[in-house]
């Protein structure tokens, strides 16, 4: 599953941590400054994507507060972007009252959530247990709702806002051996809808990113932790190959700033073609 595999789409420089290396100092040398003057919530932030999207941010010129139940990957993530660290369960009400209390506390303001933390659970229809599928709705849909409410008075105080929600191809069409997680990642694709109309005339844009394959812990749990089957899967999709985390912060950071000033309620897929046909 290489992305030098031969036959595999090329890759991008910037795919492969170009960004995140030269971001130690907490700015991008090249001197762009897409969220300058931003600040940006990030949640699920210890690792893979949430990472890459921190670090990108805070290239980027945002204060970035990143939130996770893992504490020690997320305090160092943090400490390496030069960002802040709320241990916090997004499927928590009071928690999130909490990490936006303290943003604006430390910041005066919310312009991004990034609602980004997720599980995955892999089992058949007929084994899928209801504290499972229960869980994974508290998690990637309950998270994502109380992520947007509790945003949602800050940004509309402020007239703006750029919310993110990562849903999943998953999101868009059917798996097999995952109806829990497809169901809470099309409940992700619905709010974001249904959000992005109430809050247009605030100036608060809602879209959902649709990532295909990552490569984080995720698609190795995905693959039942069985690498000849993930590189299986990887070989038999348009690009054979999965993508680098970063290609899917990079989408983000188009989100997170005000050069998707148009872009609201929109599904925005990034699976290298995988769902085109
Ligand atoms: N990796 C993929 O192939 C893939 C594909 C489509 C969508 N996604 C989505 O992308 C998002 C990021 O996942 P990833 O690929 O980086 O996987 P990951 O497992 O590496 O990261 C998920 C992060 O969410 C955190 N998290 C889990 N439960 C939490 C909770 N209750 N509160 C706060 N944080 C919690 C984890 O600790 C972890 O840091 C998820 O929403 C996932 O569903 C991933």
């Amino acid at each position: 599953m290489s992305a030098s595999d031969p036959g595999s789409a090329s890759v991008p420089p910037w795919s492969v941590g170009v960004s995140l290396q030269r971001d130690a100092s907490g700015r991008d040398d090249a001197g762009m400054d897409r969220l300058a003057g931003k600040v940006a919530i990030v949640t699920g932030a210890a690792r893979g994507q949430g990472t890459a999207e921190a670090k990108l941010f805070a290239a980027e010129g945002a204060t970035v507060v990143l939130t996770d139940v893992l504490v020690a990957e997320g305090q160092a993530t943090a400490a390496s972007c030069g960002g802040t660290f709320h241990q916090h369960d997004v499927s928590n009400e009071d928690a999130w009252q909490r990490v936006v209390d303290a943003t604006l506390e430390a910041h005066g303001r919310i312009d991004v959530l990034v609602n980004n933390a997720g599980i995955f659970h892999r089992a058949r229809m007929i084994d899928h247990t209801l504290d499972d599928f229960r869980r994974l709705l508290d998690i990637n849909t309950i998270g994502v709702f109380l992520g947007m409410r509790t945003v949602a008075p800050p940004m509309i105080a402020q007239q703006a806002g750029s919310i993110v929600n990562i849903s999943s191809i998953a999101g868009l069409v059917g798996a097999p051996n995952s109806i829990g997680y497809g169901a809470s990642k099309f409940a992700v694709t619905g709010m974001t809808k249904t959000a992005a109309a109430e809050l247009a005339r605030f100036g608060i844009r809602v879209n959902s990113i649709h990532p295909g394959m990552i490569e984080t812990e995720m698609i190795h749990e995905v693959a039942g932790h069985d690498e000849a089957r993930l590189e299986k899967i990887a070989n038999s999709t348009p690009f054979r190959r999965s993508a680098a985390p970063e290609e899917i912060a990079y989408l983000a950071l188009y989100l997170a700033s005000d050069e998707s000033s148009f872009s609201s309620g929109s599904q925005f897929v990034a699976d290298g073609a995988v769902t085109a046909t």
